[in-house]
């Protein structure tokens, strides 16, 4: 049985004292599905809410590292780093950093190289921008995205990898891919790692897809038989919101 997962990117939001009241707040939501939990704070407060939510059952997972294990990269942050603090996963691949930090499928087989050899769990995203969606291109270009950083790995790398499916079209904007939009895309991302790696390797990889879910949308794009569960951005800032997605389930 593939892992259901529902993870909270928080993108470079709230402060410290922010992240501890919202940390109060999960821990006052129910849990009623099997879904794993995660949230991701920004890097100043990783050790603060991994510290308080250690006993529980939410994993605090980090944004973003650095593929270098460490020297001379001011400003960046290493996997041994994160793991130093407890930290077991990490998100790469966000568009908001191929876009803005120009992150590229190169740089990323790296990132991905770095966490996997430090025993970390990637959730590696990826998607397609609207044009190409307009243009029929979107299996093309998500295709490309997840061969050019991802396979080089062995099958059983694919044990600490989490895909996430998100069209940047649907970030942050309002607009859902329709829940057959997502499933058709999760079975072809699914039918891509099985033509390379096999149906054992494909069927065992959760994927998840981001993108505009919230409480009201979470249960018909998760009842689809490839959607694997939701990495969840604006929604994810609210205890009660994120914990209904959790529990769309
Ligand atoms: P929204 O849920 O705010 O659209 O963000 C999705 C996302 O980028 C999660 O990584």
């Amino acid at each position: 049985m593939r892992k259901q997962i529902v993870a909270g990117n928080w993108k470079m939001n709230n402060g410290l004292s922010q992240t501890q009241s919202l940390i109060t707040d999960l821990r006052n939501q129910t849990k009623t599905s099997d879904a794993e939990v995660m949230i991701s704070p920004s890097f100043t407060n990783l050790w603060s809410a991994f510290d308080t939510l250690r006993k529980d059952d939410i994993e605090v997972i980090a944004q973003n590292m650095h593929f270098a294990e460490d020297g001379a990269y001011t400003g960046e942050v290493s996997a041994g780093m994160l793991k130093s603090i407890g930290i077991k996963t990490v998100i790469l691949g966000h568009s908001e950093r191929r876009e803005y930090f120009n992150e590229t499928d190169e740089l990323l087989a790296k990132k991905v190289d770095a966490a996997l050899a430090k025993g970390m769990r990637v959730i590696f995203c990826f998607g397609e921008e609207l044009a190409d969606r307009k243009a029929g291109n979107e299996e093309a270009v998500v295709g490309s995205q997840i061969k050019n950083a991802l396979f080089h790995l062995g099958a059983a790398d694919f044990q600490n990898i989490v895909l996430a499916y998100e069209p940047v079209w649907a970030i942050g904007t309002g607009e859902t891919a329709s829940p057959e939009q997502a499933q058709d895309m999760h079975a072809f991302i699914r039918k891509t790692l099985a033509d390379t790696y096999g149906n054992d390797v494909a069927d065992a990889v959760s994927i998840l897809y981001g993108g505009s879910v919230k409480p009201a949308n979470a249960e018909e794009i998760f009842s689809k038989p490839d959607v694997d569960g939701g990495l969840i951005g604006g929604a994810s800032l609210k205890a009660e919101d994120f914990f209904a997605i959790v529990n769309a389930f």
